[in-house]
């Protein structure tokens, strides 16, 4: 099969070109990605001499370039997207633009060129649910929770699934959606809290935890979500959603202390700063459906060890960090915490 994936050259998408490689050597990938702050080829220099793998730049918006790399793939995978909360918070246009607009030109453009034969995987997320209370720990959000988004990140990130939804309904595509809780791993941008935290307290910076850091997350090891959305591509149903998650619900202070503690570093380290912005309070996944129906469930998140292992990649390997922390990203950290990084 040869996968076009886009957004490649982003955390999640350099992890699934990864671990494809390594399990589906008969595979091909082409990775389309715009390099954006966010995307970066140092993820992927081990595959620059792969036959296997090709990259574009190009950008999901542009469907002059779509019509070019469409034709000779057999499915895609479009997890291109500007991905974090906090600068959709600052400027929603991008965001609207990118995963909405640019949802709706990638299926337009894989519809004329292939109709609805071939299958398209949207990497969607959970947060296109909303949030739930804190005081209900049995409810968790299921493919039949309405969705309910409520930052402009995931309210963009709702309208490619709605589109992916229309599109597979009007026309008969053979489109099938996932839902991811949060990630964590190797080569994640250091704006994401995980990573943020870590490479700060090797800098000996106080790590800034918003509002009273109760707010829960269920964490998934990006290797999992990536063998899921795999799964999905080649046996999930077609027009289906299926939920993506660990069962693995930490609020961000006992992140925050698992963290400090592998680091061995003490509470002095937390800068308690002002909440986000309408902060949802807890995402939650009940991820029995692609478990029952399709087999799979997380083999690389159990807790903490994944975790140490996670810390483990930052602090070996700070040229990498270091590189992504400079320039323009100084200008958000500013921005955003009031101070240089
Ligand atoms: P990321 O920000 O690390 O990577 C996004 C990639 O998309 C970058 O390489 C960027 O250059 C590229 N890109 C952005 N705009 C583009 C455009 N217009 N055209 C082409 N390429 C463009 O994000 P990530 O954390 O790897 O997330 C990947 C996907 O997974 C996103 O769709 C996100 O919504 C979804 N998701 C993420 C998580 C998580 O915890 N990180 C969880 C669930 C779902
Ligand atoms: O749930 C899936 C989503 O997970 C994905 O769709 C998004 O692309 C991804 O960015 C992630 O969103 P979150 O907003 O949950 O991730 P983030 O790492 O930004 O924040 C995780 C939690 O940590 C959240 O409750 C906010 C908190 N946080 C975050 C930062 C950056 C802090 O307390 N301090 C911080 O500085």
């Amino acid at each position: 099969m040869h996968i076009l994936l886009t957004g490649g050259a982003g955390f999640i998408g350099s992890n699934f070109v990864r671990l494809v490689l390594r399990d589906r050597p008969e595979y091909r990938i082409t990775n389309l990605d715009s390099l954006t702050y966010s995307g970066n080829l140092e993820n992927l220099t081990e595959f620059e001499n792969d036959d296997r793998y090709a990259f574009v730049k190009g950008d999901v918006r542009d469907p002059e370039v779509l019509g070019k790399v469409m034709p000779s793939v057999d499915a895609v995978v479009h997890m291109a997207a500007e991905s974090h909360v906090d600068r959709s918070i600052m400027d929603s246009g991008p965001f609207v633009d990118t995963n909405t607009r640019g949802t709706q030109v990638m299926l337009d453009v894989w519809r004329r060129t292939h109709g609805s034969d071939k299958r398209f995987v949207y990497v969607s997320t959970d947060e296109v649910y909303g949030s739930l209370p804190l005081e209900n720990p049995e409810i968790k959000f299921t493919e039949t929770t309405p969705l309910d988004p409520s930052s402009p990140y995931s309210a963009s990130k709702t309208g490619g699934d709605l589109l992916v939804n229309a599109y597979h309904h009007t026309f008969g595509m053979d489109l099938v959606t996932t839902r991811c809780s949060n990630n964590f791993g190797p080569f994640q941008f250091p704006e994401k809290v995980i990573p943020l935290f870590v490479t700060n307290l090797m800098d000996g910076e106080q790590v800034p935890l918003y509002g009273d850091g109760k707010n829960v997350r269920d964490w998934l090891h990006v290797d999992d979500h990536c063998e899921a959305v795999l799964t999905v591509l080649e046996r999930g149903e077609s027009g289906e959603v299926y939920n993506i998650g660990g069962n693995n619900e930490r609020s961000n202070l006992e992140l925050t202390h698992a963290i400090l503690e592998i680091m061995g570093k003490g509470d002095e380290m937390i800068r308690y700063v002002e909440d986000r912005l309408g902060h949802d309070r807890r995402y939650a996944i009940d991820a029995s459906k692609i478990k029952n129906e399709l087999g799979w469930s997380p083999s690389r998140s159990a807790w903490p060890g994944a975790l140490e292992e996670t810390v483990k990649w930052y602090v070996d390997n700070r040229q990498w960090w270091e590189r992504v922390k400079s320039g323009a990203y100084q200008d958000y950290y500013e921005k955003q915490y009031g101070q240089r990084a």
